[in-house]
């Protein structure tokens, strides 16, 4: 029997979470690999909510996660705990995943060690360093140290090319995050929360939390809300809170008082999507939120001003309506009073842009083919 391919997996936020789960139980599930999970811990109650859901336990908890953590905390505590996991267990390849903090630091870690660095979700652009920041750049400077490139769409991996990145290193896969919401439609039915509300009561979901619209954004983005609820007091807005307490304490404080608002802690994954599915329209600032909209066929407004996944605009599931309230109130006003506008979101046939279901198994076949024509290994055999 051959050795096996050491690989650790990297996760330490919630989007991070879900979207490495169906690659971690793939590689879990193939004895051609020996597979860790290192959770940096950067969320502690959000990224063990999703994990627990597909039944993931980390191997090591860095346990990094301070309250109002700063960058600067994140990157040197995943940095250093990252690198000392790989000097205490070399690895033969380290899967990183999208935007955070965690990845870049963990890439680094990676990199330092001349450890191959796998970047999952790799090649997406807004091209704009302070929009979403500071995701643009994190991701930038991931894709700048790494030596396998898993694109998501055809268009990440024209721009991972347009970076002068290999073509034979960059594979387009679909995103892992249609695996992870496939696998958790096929598991759930009604959930607690929507039983608990009326079925024939207008639902509107809407999250925000990204740092660059702290502030003036997000109040102007509640202004909206609250407009919209005054002029249809039959919606419901459910709001699940983020557990940062700057975008959450300014949400919260915008919204206070308003009869239609239902606020809740972060939502387990399976509730969320049944949630996703129930509303009518979703209002997100998200990254994951938008590529899962698409694959449910449901109409969501971006609340940014621009966005690394024109997929979503471009095959129309996703209207970008920044964070002006007269914008985002007359964007979420034509959904609510125009039904044949609404329906056409669901009708339309969209392809299916951010992925079939399937990247977690093209990704396990692309590193095992990687791996046998780097060394002649033949894995897991
Ligand atoms: C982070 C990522 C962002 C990603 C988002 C997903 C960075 C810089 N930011 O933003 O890219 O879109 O996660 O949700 O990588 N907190 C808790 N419990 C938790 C999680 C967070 O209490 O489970 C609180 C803590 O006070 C923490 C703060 O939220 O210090 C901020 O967390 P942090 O990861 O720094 O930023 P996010 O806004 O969550
Ligand atoms: N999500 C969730 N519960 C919630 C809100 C979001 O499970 O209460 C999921 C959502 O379906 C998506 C992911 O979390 O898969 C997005 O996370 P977030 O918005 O925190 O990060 P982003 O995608 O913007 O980086």
């Amino acid at each position: 029997m051959t050795e096996k391919i050491k690989i650790a997996c990297v996760v330490g936020t919630r989007p991070e979470a879900i979207k490495m789960a169906p690659l971690v139980l793939a590689l879990k599930g193939d004895p051609a690999f020996e597979t860790s999970l290192l959770a940096s811990g950067q969320h502690t109650d959000m990224l063990f909510q999703a994990l627990d859901h597909f039944g993931v336990e980390a191997d090591v908890n860095l346990d990094i996660m301070k309250d109002s953590q700063t960058l600067d905390h994140i990157t040197t505590a995943v940095l250093g705990g990252v690198g000392r996991f790989l000097d205490s267990n070399p690895q033969d390849l380290l899967l990183v995943h999208g935007d955070t903090t965690t990845t870049l630091a963990s890439a680094l870690a990676g990199f330092y060690r001349k450890t191959p660095v796998g970047h999952v979700e790799a090649g997406l652009r807004s091209r704009d360093l302070t929009r979403p920041f500071p995701e643009e750049a994190n991701r930038v400077l991931t894709d700048r140290i790494s030596t396998l490139y898993f694109a998501p769409t055809p268009l990440s991996a024209e721009n991972l090319w347009a970076e002068g990145v290999g073509k034979p290193r960059v594979f387009v896969t679909g995103n892992t995050v249609i695996d992870a919401l496939f696998w958790t439609l096929a598991r759930i039915g009604e959930t607690d929360l929507l039983r608990g509300m009326p079925a024939r009561q207008p639902l509107v979901l809407m999250t925000a939390h990204r740092r660059e619209s702290w502030g003036k954004p997000l109040e102007e983005i509640c202004a909206a809300a609250r407009s919209i609820l005054e002029k249809h007091p039959e919606l419901r807005l459910l709001v699940p809170l983020h557990k940062n307490p700057a975008p959450r304490n300014t949400i919260m404080d915008a919204l206070r008082g308003c009869a239609n608002v239902v606020f809740t802690e972060p939502l387990g994954y399976p509730e969320f999507v049944a949630v996703m599915n129930r509303s009518l329209f979703i209002m997100s600032d998200s990254g994951g939120v938008q590529e899962e909209a698409s694959a449910l066929k449901k109409p969501v407004l971006i609340l940014r001003e621009l966005s690394e996944r024109p997929e979503a605009i471009e095959t129309g599931t996703g209207v970008l309506v920044g964070t002006d309230r007269n914008r985002i109130e007359r964007e979420a006003l034509r959904l609510l009073e125009d039904e044949s506008y609404r329906r056409s979101f669901a009708d339309a046939d969209r392809g299916a842009p951010f992925g079939d279901g399937n990247a977690s198994a093209r990704i396990v076949n692309i590193v095992k083919n990687y791996f046998a024509e780097q060394s002649g290994r033949v894995p897991g055999s």
